[in-house]
């Protein structure tokens, strides 16, 4: 379900292991719900995902703040968004309000793979050429 491909990458090592890290984890989700595993099993996965997504756009949101990336705002707002989905989502999860779905890791990974070819991949040029890594 979750696959890195090498369109993915943004050409920044660092970058390019947490998003790794990011499709591996929600793999993790999406393998435990196929094979029928408790809730708690997948609460754990998922908190694990929401705390790196976490690490991850801090980083991102670093190295451009840093560098005075003009596209900064806009950037860090589609981040926000995401967040509070997936915030939201857990919260609703964890008072079974919501089952975890293929609709909702479908969701995730659209939204992934469309923020990393998109929003990621414009920052890549600018940052590159500031020399980071
Ligand atoms: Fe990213
Ligand atoms: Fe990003």
């Amino acid at each position: 379900m979750f696959e890195w491909h090498n369109e993915f990458s943004v050409q920044i090592g660092s970058v390019d292991a947490q998003h790794k890290t990011l499709f591996a984890i929600a793999n993790e989700l999406y393998t435990a719900m196929m094979a029928g595993h408790s809730k708690l099993v997948m609460a754990r996965i998922l908190d694990r995902l929401v705390q790196y997504t976490k690490v991850h756009f801090a980083h991102e949101e670093r190295l451009m703040r840093q560098h005075h990336y003009p596209e900064f705002a806009a950037h860090k707002a589609e981040h926000d968004a995401l967040t509070a989905k997936v915030l939201k989502f857990q919260a609703d999860f964890q008072e079974g309000q919501v089952a975890m779905s293929v609709q909702l890791l479908q969701f995730l990974r659209t939204w992934l793979e469309t923020h990393i070819k998109g929003s990621d991949q414009k920052y890549s040029p600018f940052l590159r050429a500031k020399a980071v890594a």
